[in-house]
């Protein structure tokens, strides 16, 4: 098998400067009028929905110290500390762009701020945390590419990945068929929080197992690929993640696992204007794009809670 390894590292610490390039669904239910907010039944921003639907899975009262990976623009965060305001939340960001805006954002709040890949995190520092959160951004992790032709290898990261296919293998049975792309980076994650036994984890980004079979509106199914497809944007590719290698890998470490589709933490609402959206099958106008795109995200992303079986860390 060849491979090349996609990185994003490059492009999150130098090159990033606008946040144009990436509408997260964070992101985009941020602003009171998002356009988007018409979809759901409560017309609430992203960070209010999770921190409600951690909260009949996970006893959010007893979190003290909450790690936030990749915070974006700290939206999601200042949602939870506004909802939690005696949680203790550290944001740790590769980005020094987008930490500088969660500062911004995060102004007058009781905050610490980390600029690092989470990849370089110490199993003793994660330690100190009750709860982790990634949201969006497991795609931007390392990837292994699949090439047809073998490529000549002298990344020691690309090395370093490649002898670790055969681990995850052996340690996890994990199988990976022959010509899939594989989310190694984000498999590494999941090892690192779970290995640091931290006791509640979040993550979610868009899935290359998710479908969408809807009878109402069959124009807009999708099927699921089964691997990671690549999303080219600007200045960098991410893929999709195959979440069922996470799940197999935090079961490894006694996590009992919650999945699901964003459909579950974002209920919908079917007014007129939705409905008369869903039934077109090209839009008519920029709101029944923004509604398409938007189902498609809510079905597309899925989210894992991982919840450690013993509470007990060590
Ligand atoms: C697609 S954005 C998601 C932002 C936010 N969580 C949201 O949902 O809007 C990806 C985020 O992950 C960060 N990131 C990417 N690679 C990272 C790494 N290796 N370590 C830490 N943060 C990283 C980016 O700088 C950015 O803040």
């Amino acid at each position: 098998m060849s491979y090349t390894l996609n990185t994003t590292n490059d492009y999150h610490v130098h090159k990033l400067s606008t946040l144009g390039w990436e509408l997260t669904v964070c992101n985009a239910l941020y602003p009171g009028n998002s356009p988007c907010r018409i979809v759901l039944k409560s017309k609430a921003s992203f960070g209010e929905h999770l921190f409600n639907f951690l909260g009949r899975l996970i006893p959010l009262t007893n979190i003290n110290n909450l790690l936030e990976v990749g915070g974006g623009m700290g939206y999601l965060m200042k949602d939870f500390l506004t909802l939690a305001p005696n949680l203790q939340a550290t944001m740790l960001d590769i980005s020094p762009f987008l930490l500088q805006k969660q500062k911004e954002t995060l102004a007058g709040l009781s905050v610490n701020f980390r600029e690092m890949d989470f990849l370089k995190i110490s199993a003793s520092d994660l330690h100190a945390f009750d709860m982790a959160i990634l949201n969006e951004n497991l795609g931007d992790f390392p990837t292994l590419v699949f090439q047809q032709t073998s490529p000549e290898h002298n990344d020691p990261d690309a090395i370093r990945y490649l002898n670790k296919i055969a681990d995850y293998e052996e340690e996890y049975s994990l199988e990976f068929t022959p010509t899939e792309n594989i989310n190694i980076g984000a498999m590494e994650v999941v090892e690192k929080l779970c290995g640091a036994a931290i006791p509640y984890i979040y993550l979610s980004e868009h899935s290359c197992e998710s479908s969408l079979k809807n009878p109402y509106y069959p124009q807009h199914n999708f099927a699921a690929s089964g691997m990671p497809e690549k999303i080219s944007l600007q200045g960098h590719a991410e893929f999709t993640i195959k979440f069922s290698h996470l799940v197999t890998i935090a079961r490894a470490f006694r996590y009992k696992v919650f999945r699901g589709q964003y459909i579950d933490i974002l209920p919908m609402g079917m007014n007129d204007k939705v409905q008369a959206a869903l039934r077109s099958t090209t839009p008519l106008n920029d709101k029944q794009e923004i509604i398409q795109h938007f189902f498609y995200d809510l079905y597309k992303y899925e989210y894992l809670v991982l919840i450690r079986d013993s509470k007990k860390k060590g």
